[in-house]
């Protein structure tokens, strides 16, 4: 036992001594691998679903025998701690267990969907629903998370768009690193800090039609500008892990492939975390044709750099006889193995100080931050004749629709921890805000997807008795997510004919739409006054709608990704290219009875308008901003050097307001095409009511810089257009010369 305590009591020196003793973790690294036996080794690399509660005596057994180096998903509070006791006592080495779970956006307490984070703009309140998130988990013994997600999702067919921070890399790249600092704090050794797993690696969100594993092809040169960058944030700010993606990427599954995990991330991003596959990721590329059988599936996936395997049992059930019979090395088993050792040292696991993991619930502290979250997350989308903010003094509501009251509905996806219990709907949140009796109920469906109509009329007599109509529509949570991609983007089942009956009172409809995606619902949009976005806002989603739509809190947030006019124009984003023939947005169709002369040859459809529902980067307030004075402070500038580029944003309305500055740039000519905009920051500001403020962006060139043919990253001469702009599609515009 005294080598136990001898070998804790080093572990916890090391937590304290972490920033300076890098060497002194390698050095402790390599005498525990000295001491490994190569069964010990494959058991690092190897995690498992498979530590149910109560522990199995066999589970018991195996991680005594050092079988296993992670669970996932596993257990309880307390059976964590007794698994943890049996690995650090009773195994040969005392080597810590690692838990990991998906604490996605949140644990307990459940913040808005990482795509309705997004719409955020807020790095800051980002990082600090990480913080509290990661705190709950890891005082539960969970300390790594496999989150972020950074795929760039382009496609919202897709399921995972919900999971996603959305289509650009520049902004998911901040909110990215955003999430890493606040799940990992200040140091992994801090006992509520928990290491992030920075996922999917790479290209998963390009899933072909955007059905869930689908291939995806994708160019080197849009791989490096667009899909790695926000994974390259996510390595610079520290992540302690990267996971492997489902998808096979431009031929070869992204789990066995060297391009990506050998050249790109450890040789020429210097990385020393644990790549951890997927779930069943290795032997899935058995299915995907590229390995023989799971002999084949361990070698290459260890091959490519792939330190652990997440649920299936390749590694355990070939890696020694690979290593035996010397087609695969034992120095590169010893590699995976170090980088997981590196992890478990620096999360401080081999500490036995640590207090043991016990229950936790949602403090006060977090459902305050939630509510927080959520408002910054709805996005308006329209809002006329002022319908909102509601006058709650006197108004009487009819709350409808399937979204109103659904408790699960409202955490969405990746919410299997969610205190169910805690969750305030806008129901209830309403009832509490305008009083029981201001507020007439009736759900009119039974669920989002609900065909049958016999709630229709207590939900037209409601909306009769009330002043206005609040109407919950959208997707249920279990709509989006993993496996969850769509065909039709529109509102499911009978819910576009509960707003045609509801219409009919004659009310004023203000519209909440919860979802894990952009929807589709055009016509829905044009039959209410007003429309917000809530995607699913999480525990405390009620309460913030509720002081949005009575003007207790304004809402400020902005369309992370492109909202189509239909699923036919997907993929859709603001950072197209301009073809050789743009299309102006006054084109449309092909005039009648004259096919020989279609409104010009131009890139457009004939069917319906080219633009986009909602642009990139749009959202409004409760009052009005109004851009001037556009200033740049050169006319030209040499590479290296750096501008700035400012303007004057003023609230021209009655109410204080969040303005989200956004600056975009576009190279009029380059040795590579540049999109039509690309964002390359952002600010967000309150303005008093009558406030007049001056915005300022530093520009430097490598922020103009881009990848030409041969993928070298370079900084051309020539005219590049910049904008400081309210979204994607609109802006005040100046021009800089690069010499
Ligand atoms: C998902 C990952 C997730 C993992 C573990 C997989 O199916 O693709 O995002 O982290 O399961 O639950």
């Amino acid at each position: 036992m005294s080598r136990i305590w001898c070998l804790a009591a080093l572990g916890f020196l090391h937590s304290v001594l972490l920033a300076q003793s890098g060497s002194d973790v390698e050095a402790r690294i390599g005498a525990l691998l000295s001491r490994m036996t190569l069964d010990e080794k494959i058991g690092q690399m190897s995690q498992s679903t498979a530590m149910a509660s109560p522990i199995s005596a066999q589970i018991k057994a195996e991680i005594r025998a050092g079988r296993w180096g992670s669970f996932l998903n596993a257990g309880s509070p307390a059976d964590r701690a007794e698994a943890q006791r049996i690995a650090l006592k009773e195994s040969r080495l005392g080597i810590p267990l690692l838990f990991g779970r998906d604490v996605i956006h949140g644990y307990k307490t459940i913040y808005p969907i990482p795509v309705g984070q997004a719409a955020s703009w807020d790095p800051a309140l980002i990082e600090e629903a990480a913080r509290e998130a990661a705190g709950e988990a890891a005082a539960e013994g969970i300390r790594w998370t496999f989150a972020p997600m950074v795929d760039i999702a382009r496609d919202p067919r897709w399921g995972r768009v919900a999971e996603s921070l959305g289509e650009d890399p520049y902004l998911a790249g901040v909110l990215a690193a955003a999430m890493v600092r606040g799940l990992q704090g200040k140091s992994l050794a801090d006992a509520a800090s928990v290491a992030a797993c920075v996922k999917h690696f790479a290209g998963y969100g390009a899933a072909e039609a955007g059905r869930d594993y689908n291939s995806t092809w994708i160019p080197e040169i849009l791989l490096r500008e667009v899909y790695l960058q926000p994974f390259h944030a996510a390595r610079q700010q520290g992540a302690a892990s990267f996971m492997t993606a489902f998808n096979a990427l431009n031929g070869v599954p992204a789990t066995g492939n060297r391009f990506l995990l050998e050249d790109v991330l450890r040789r020429e991003w210097q990385y020393d975390g644990v790549v951890v596959s997927d779930y069943e990721s290795i032997r899935e590329m058995i299915a995907h044709g590229f390995a023989r059988d799971s002999r084949d599936a361990a070698a290459k996936a260890v091959a490519a750099g792939v330190d652990m395997e997440m649920v299936s049992t390749t590694y355990f059930d070939h890696l020694k006889q690979l290593v035996e019979s010397e087609p695969i090395r034992a120095s590169q088993l010893d590699g995976a193995v170090r980088n997981i050792l590196r992890l478990k040292f620096r999360l401080g696991l081999f500490d036995q100080s640590v207090t043991p993991p016990r229950e936790i619930e949602p403090g006060a502290a977090a459902l305050r931050l939630a509510e927080r979250a959520a408002i910054r997350s709805a996005v308006l989308l329209k809002n006329e004749g002022e319908v909102l903010p509601i006058a709650s003094a006197t108004t009487t509501v009819a709350v409808i629709g399937p979204l109103a009251d659904s408790r699960a509905d409202q955490v969405g996806t990746w919410s299997m921890d969610a205190r169910l219990e805690a969750v305030e709907t806008p129901l209830a949140a309403l009832r509490k805000a305008l009083g029981p009796d201001r507020v007439l109920f009736a759900p009119g469906m039974r669920n989002s997807r609900d065909r049958d109509r016999s709630g229709f009329g207590a939900a037209v007599d409601a909306a009769r008795r009330a002043d206005v109509v609040l109407l919950f529509l959208g997707e249920e949570a279990i709509l989006s997510g993993e496996a969850r991609s769509r065909a039709f983007l529109d509102l499911p089942g009978a819910q576009d004919a509960l707003i045609d009956a509801v219409r009919a009172a004659g009310k004023p409809i203000v519209l909440v739409i919860l979802a894990g995606r952009p929807l589709t619902f055009h016509d829905a949009a044009a039959k209410a006054a007003t429309v917000v976005y809530a995607w699913h806002p999480g525990t405390m989603g009620g309460p913030a709608l509720a002081s949005l739509l009575t003007g207790k809190a304004t809402p400020s947030g902005r369309l992370p990704i492109t909202f189509p006019r239909t699923v036919g124009q997907v993929p859709i984003y603001y950072a197209h290219l301009n073809t050789g023939r743009p299309a102006s947005d006054k084109e449309l169709g092909i005039p009648l009875g004259n096919p020989e002369q279609p409104a010009g040859y131009t890139s457009k459809y004939i069917d319906v308008d080219f633009t986009p529902e909602y642009p990139f980067g749009y959202g409004l307030t409760y009052t009005r901003f109004e851009y001037s004075g556009l200033h740049i402070s050169a006319p030209s500038i040499r590479s290296g050097e750096t501008f700035t580029i400012s303007a004057s944003i003023a609230n021209r309305g009655a109410r204080e307001g969040v303005e989200t500055v956004q600056l975009y740039a576009h190279w009029r000519s380059a040795s590579v095409a540049q999109p039509v905009r690309k964002l390359l920051a952002f600010q967000s500001m309150a303005l008093r009511a009558g406030e007049t403020r001056a915005v300022s962006f530093t520009v430097s060139t490598a922020d103009l810089s881009f990848y030409n043919a041969r993928l070298e990253r370079v900084i051309e001469p020539g005219r590049v257009e910049l904008w400081i702009a309210p979204d994607a599609a609109h802006g005040i515009a100046g021009e800089i010369e690069v010499r």
